[in-house]
């Protein structure tokens, strides 16, 4: 294997580069100690077919513009991205074969299993996470601890995260709480408590040394070498990263008579429950909406994007690679009209805005007479 690593001087960094060796055909770090590059404009092109990145959450454009500028693998270490920095993540994968995990130890991926498991056994159990680290971390809380979440998430919808409670209020039946511990020279230490209210379970998995987790990272880049065409996937997105969490807030019953036609009635055609009807925002912005009850009165609707609040799972087979066609592009902007106004309705429709309106919701296909 021919590895490229960025944050070489670093902790971690160290330990990859020991366990590589001359394997190791590139390295960049910011600080430039031992002679290392400090970017990788000053290392240059290389061949190689993994980079391996354990340094700082904003070298990430960098990191993945180097990889695919190369044409190899990216296994991302680095915690604390933000949402940006992660959807560049997420959009270079569809460029490039990318690892991406908050930690690449076995007992946390068995921990996650088991943390999935278990909230799903206890599905009205409270949940908090705690996880302790050494004073050098940066980012708080860690990014496993936002994997455990995610586990929990993946059997309970409608979780959401607190990172560090404080000030008044109780806590909420479906919050997780996670709490950052910052002490000495601890390694890593990760703790799920699941209270049932009769009985409390404790998860934990403690790191006994970085070099369990240098180990990891090897295995994950020997994994990702020479990954491409062919090769199967399996990952979710976070609700967080896809359509957002799902919000109350959303759920609006409106009087009925603001869903009268021009001749004053009340307009069935349009408006029945499960329909997605395009929907005028105060300064004129257009929303979907999806009607969920219909009374003598009064028209409920929900703003929430169908997905909202659940993490999207895919599985799949990279079958090819290669340039989007125009026709694709048109098909996918307009997914929202299923695909059945030729791909002329203004370009809005899958936006919830096709002009007159998709008569039977823009799931059931668009009537703009494009
Ligand atoms: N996924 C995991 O299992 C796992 C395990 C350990 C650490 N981490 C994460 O990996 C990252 C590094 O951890 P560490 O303990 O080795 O930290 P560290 O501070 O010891 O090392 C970071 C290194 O990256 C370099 N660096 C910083 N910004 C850079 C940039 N923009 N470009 C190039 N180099 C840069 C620094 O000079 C330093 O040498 C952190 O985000 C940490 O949370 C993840």
């Amino acid at each position: 294997m021919r590895a490229v690593l960025c944050g070489a001087n670093g902790a971690m960094g160290k330990l990859i580069g020991q366990i590589l060796g001359e394997e190791i055909v590139g390295r960049v770090s910011i600080d430039g100690e031992n002679g290392v590059p400090k970017t990788f404009a000053e290392l240059g092109a290389i061949k190689a077919d993994v980079l391996i990145d354990f340094s700082h959450h904003t070298a990430i454009a960098d990191v993945l513009n180097y990889a695919k500028a190369n044409g190899c693998a990216a296994v991302i270490g680095t915690t604390g991205h933000t949402p940006e920095e992660k959807a560049l993540i997420f959009e270079a994968a569809k460029d490039i074969p990318v690892f991406y995990a908050g930690n690449v130890s076995l007992g946390i991926a068995v921990l996650c299993r088991l943390v999935k498991q278990a909230a799903a056994f206890f599905p009205d159990a409270d949940i908090e996470i705690v996880e302790t680290h050494h004073t050098r971390k940066v980012d708080a809380p860690s990014g496993t601890a936002h994997m455990l979440f995610n586990a929990v998430k993946e059997v309970r919808a409608d979780a959401v995260e607190n990172c560090g409670r404080s000030g008044e209020g109780k806590r909420t039946k479906n919050e997780v709480g996670i709490h950052a511990l910052r002490m000495g020279n601890v390694v890593g230490i990760h703790e799920v408590h699941i209270n049932t209210g009769t009985q409390t379970l404790v998860l934990k998995h403690e790191s006994g040394s970085r070099a369990m987790l240098a180990d990891g990272a090897v295995a994950a880049a020997r994994f990702m070498e020479g990954k491409a065409v062919g090769e199967t996937f399996d990952f979710v997105i976070p609700f967080a990263d896809a359509y957002g969490p799902y919000e109350e807030e959303g759920l609006m019953e409106l009087p009925k008579k603001m869903f009268f036609n021009g001749d004053g009635e009340f307009d069935e055609e349009r408006v029945f429950v499960g329909n997605i009807i395009p929907m005028n925002t105060t300064d004129g912005q257009v929303i979907k909406a999806q009607v969920v009850e219909i009374t003598d009165e009064t028209v409920s609707i929900d703003l929430n994007h169908p997905y909202a609040g659940m993490d999207l799972h895919f599985v799949g087979k990279i079958i090819d690679i290669r340039d989007v066609t125009e026709g694709e592009l048109q098909a996918i902007r307009h997914r929202g009209c299923g695909g059945h106004c030729k791909g002329n309705c203004g370009g809005n429709c899958g936006e919830g805005n096709c002009g007159d309106g998709c008569e039977n919701g823009c799931g059931d296909g668009c009537h703009c007479g494009e």
